[in-house]
């Protein structure tokens, strides 16, 4: 195989998940992404501090710009709109592609960073940005891109889900949940991001803007946090029948006289009925629930917090970027190397 350079900024939660798993499953990545990723060095600001992860030292660096330079693809993962946006600039200006899970970055700088990437023929891949594990961004951009999906119901915060959840479920206080989801890596490096909506509401941004081909700007978002929510009301909708959940909702409207159709997204705690799918969505899991209308609803489900969890989107996008690279290599959906024995169905039972 050929080799291509990866430099990796960010060795928090999400970073070191991902340099361990490009270091511990080096052989089968570069299987079926048709060339060895190779990992350049990791950007961070402190490189004695301690970390969860045992990477080797020499990787680290302080010198995000350097790194950066000679990078066939740059992966962020710092967090925030700076110094990302100017790494990620720098990154597309020198000819590397890049990945990022930076929502709040493509909210705000959006259009800016996918019309340079545009300019010199860069790839900027972004599936863990919304949902954490879930392939979604894929899925409404490309998979859905022949239908017309008229509402989005998401569950798109894996902090504020885990609060509401163990609020509902052990009558546990807002503040004390809150300290637990920072501990498990969930909440952003300002938890005030989850719990006042932000983070919703800029994933609510991501999502409606592919889904209705329109650029929705996160200031557009009705966005209302957590923080007013008080252990009665949850206990109150839980005794009539319903559990609350924030919401990102996303909907194309039409006027009844003129026809006219626009889009709105809101954030904001709402009552969901107990029988409803998303009232099923426990802990940091997130769920987008589509009404598309071709294909009826359909709900992308699974971890949408959590470093191992991001990590394993971040590396889908890293291997597809790779494999664009690479002519004549697999495509997206196919690989067809021996990795794995294929069991003989008689050996496969199915019990749920
Ligand atoms: P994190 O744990 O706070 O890690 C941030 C990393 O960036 C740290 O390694 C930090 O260095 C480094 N860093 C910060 N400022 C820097 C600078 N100026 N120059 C170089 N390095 C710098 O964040 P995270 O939870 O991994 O999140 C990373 C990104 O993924 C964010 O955009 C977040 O929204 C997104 N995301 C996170 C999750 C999740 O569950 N955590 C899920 C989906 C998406 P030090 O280690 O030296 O402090
Ligand atoms: N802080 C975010 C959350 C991380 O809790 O959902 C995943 O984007």
């Amino acid at each position: 195989y050929r080799s291509l350079r990866v430099a990796l900024l960010g060795g928090g939660t999400v970073g070191s998940q991902v340099a361990r798993l490009l270091l511990e499953h080096a052989d089968e990545l570069a299987a079926r992404a048709g060339a060895r990723i190779e990992l350049t060095g990791i950007a961070v600001r402190d490189v004695d501090a301690k970390r969860d992860v045992d990477l080797p030292h020499e990787l680290f660096t302080t010198d995000a710009e350097s790194l950066i330079l000679g990078a066939d693809i740059v992966v962020e993962l710092i967090g925030g709109l700076e110094p990302a946006r100017t790494l990620v600039l720098q990154a597309i200006n020198s000819g590397a592609d890049v990945v990022t899970a930076n929502k709040a970055l493509l909210a705000t700088h959006g259009p800016e960073l996918f019309e340079a990437a545009e300019q010199v023929g860069a790839q900027l891949a972004y599936e863990a940005a919304v949902g954490g594990a879930i392939p979604i961004i894929r899925p409404l951009r490309d998979s859905m891109a022949g239908d017309t999906v008229d509402r989005i119901l998401g569950i798109v915060n894996g902090t504020t889900n885990y609060i509401l959840d163990r609020m509902d479920t052990t009558g546990d206080s807002l503040e004390s949940a809150l300290a637990a989801a920072t501990a498990l890596g969930y909440a952003e490096a300002d938890p005030t991001a989850d719990i006042e909506g932000y983070d919703a509401a800029q994933k609510a941004a991501i999502l409606a803007s592919l889904a209705f081909h329109t650029l929705v700007p996160v200031e557009q978002v009705h966005r209302e946090g957590i923080t007013g929510v008080t252990a009665a009301q949850v206990e109150s909708a839980r005794k009539a029948g319903y559990v609350v959940k924030l919401l990102a909702i996303c909907e194309r409207l039409r006027d009844p006289d003129t026809g006219d159709e626009a889009v709105s997204a809101r954030v904001y705690p709402a009552m969901v009925d107990r029988a409803h799918p998303l009232a099923a969505v426990h802990g940091a899991n997130n769920a987008v629930f589509v009404e598309a209308s071709a294909a009826g609803d359909l709900m992308f489900y699974g971890a949408g917090a959590g470093g191992a969890e991001t990590a394993s989107a971040v590396l889908g996008d890293l291997v597809a970027v790779v494999r664009r690279h690479v002519a004549g290599g697999p495509g997206i959906a196919e690989s067809t190397h021996a990795e794995l024995p294929v069991l003989d169905i008689g050996q496969v039972t199915t019990r749920y």
